[in-house]
């Protein structure tokens, strides 16, 4: 792609979305502007050919796209800071937590195209769940957020209303599914493997579990019923794992968690 990019926040999520823009080929370092104020710690990217910088105007003024990474109690100060120099010519996509898309643009003086985007952790490794919210339903500029964390993972284009949901299902939902990985290999541990064994056999499995689901869309419950041999051994430990609550807890999580996010926001408004 021929735009330039600006990550301002170039922290943990920052760096990850630069690293992969630039190993996915989509984008030259040449094309990447950093900013952050401890420089040293985004050195390595100045040493592979990004443009580093403190200065955010700087940075919006080099760049075509503006990914704004910092923390959600930074967001105020930030887009105060930059809105005088997003023209409508530019594109601002923002992945701070909870600020929803209402919000961004009453911040900005000019009308231009306004994502908002809640990636997951495994962006790091290009495996992330990147849900988009678009400010505007037929932005033509669609197309090209979507083709840049493509890159970075899966995508799916959501209502601005459901990015609190996307933040629990998604961003969460890592936390929860290493949950489930550990306690699986808690018990392999107990059934006679050593521990990194133990992780190494939960981890792939639950890898070949997503990706049968991601590769044929199935139904999880039809792929469960392949392994479930009538009168059989899986069958018996899944039941005992519903007896003890098992769906009822995962379901009850996310919505605690969801819960959680909405009265951050109402003690908030
Ligand atoms: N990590 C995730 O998985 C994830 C997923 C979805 C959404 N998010 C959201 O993404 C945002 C970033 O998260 P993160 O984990 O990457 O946080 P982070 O590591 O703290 O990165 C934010 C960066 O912003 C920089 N910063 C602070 N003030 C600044 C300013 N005035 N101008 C420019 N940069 C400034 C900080 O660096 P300096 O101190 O050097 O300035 C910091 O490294 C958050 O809103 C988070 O909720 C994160």
């Amino acid at each position: 792609m021929k735009q330039k990019i600006a990550i301002i926040g170039a922290g943990n999520l920052g760096q990850a979305i630069a690293s992969g823009l630039m190993n996915s080929g989509l984008i030259q370092p040449k094309q990447l502007t950093l900013s952050r104020r401890h420089l040293s710690k985004i050195k390595n990217f100045e040493d592979k050919g990004v443009f580093i910088t403190q200065n955010n105007i700087e940075a919006v003024q080099n760049s075509d796209i503006i990914i704004l990474s910092v923390k959600p109690y930074k967001f105020e100060e930030v887009i105060q800071q930059i809105s005088p120099y997003l023209n409508p010519d530019k594109i601002l996509v923002s992945v701070v937590t909870g600020i929803d898309l209402k919000n961004i643009i009453n911040h900005i003086p000019q009308k231009l195209s306004v994502f908002r985007a809640m990636p997951n952790t495994a962006i790091a490794i290009g495996e992330s769940m990147t849900c988009i919210s678009s400010a505007q339903p037929d932005d033509p500029n669609i197309l090209l957020i979507t083709k840049i964390f493509d890159q970075l993972g899966k995508t799916a284009l959501i209502d601005d209303e459901l990015m609190d949901a996307a933040t629990v299902l998604a961003a969460s939902g890592i936390a929860y599914a290493l949950r489930y990985i550990r306690a699986s290999m808690q018990a392999g541990v107990e059934i006679g493997f050593q521990a990194d064994l133990a992780q190494l056999i939960a981890a792939q499995t639950v890898k070949g579990a997503s990706d049968l689901i991601l590769k044929s869309n199935h139904h999880p419950e039809k792929e469960i019923d392949k392994v479930t041999t009538p009168l059989g051994i899986t069958i018996t430990g899944l039941n005992q794992m519903e007896f003890n609550g098992f769906s009822s807890s995962v379901i009850k999580g996310v919505l605690e968690s969801y819960n959680k996010i909405l009265n951050i926001k109402d003690d908030k408004e």
